[in-house]
């Protein structure tokens, strides 16, 4: 049991375990994509430990952008408006592969694929480390999934409680 801000989280996956789940999906990704070039486009903040880890076991030629997804109310009456900061890499018919750390409603997936779609890439496909999905409820489920888990609150490796608790090597899940 540990304590986050002022919440209590019980141990979820252990860091044994993520370690060997990621080594598995990095050969998967090896495999699928052996003989070709690869983007991998890391969504930050959350990403920034599970991309760390994969990124050691990819074994293909391959460049590797950090982008942030911002929203802000633009000047006209439609609403929001969203954008990719720090795309300086060139993805116009790359094959990209996008690392997120929880693909949780899916609206933020959703709108990555639709801004990435339209910098032209030639094949898009997502690794996130995790899944839920009993809250899903976008167009683009993972392709290549760590854990497909319970739709319980995380914290942990990457995933943050109100900013804190993204340096821990564990994923813990938030107490009923
Ligand atoms: P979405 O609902 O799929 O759009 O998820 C949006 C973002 O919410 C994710 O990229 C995470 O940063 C965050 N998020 C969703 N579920 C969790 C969670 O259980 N713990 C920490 N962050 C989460």
């Amino acid at each position: 049991m540990i304590q986050v801000l002022d919440k209590r989280f019980t141990a979820f996956l252990s860091a044994g375990s993520i370690q060997e789940r990621i080594r598995e999906m990095a050969g998967q990704i090896n495999a699928d994509y052996k003989g070709k070039e690869v983007t991998f486009v890391v969504i930050l903040n959350g990403a920034f430990m599970f991309a760390g880890d994969l990124l050691k076991h990819i074994q293909l030629d391959c460049e590797i952008a950090f982008v942030k997804v911002s929203s802000y109310k633009g000047t006209e009456s439609s609403g929001r408006v969203d954008e990719i900061i720090g795309l300086t890499n060139d993805i116009a018919d790359r094959d990209v592969v996008i690392v997120e750390d929880i693909v949780d409603t899916g609206i933020t997936m959703d709108k990555i694929v639709k801004i990435l779609n339209a910098n032209g890439c030639r094949s898009l496909q997502i690794a996130s480390l995790l899944f839920k999905p009993d809250a899903f409820n976008g167009k683009n489920p993972p392709h290549y999934t760590g854990f497909s888990i319970e739709n319980k609150f995380v914290v942990g490796y990457g995933l943050d409680y109100n900013e804190h608790g993204r340096n821990l090597d564990a994923i813990y899940q938030l107490t009923d």
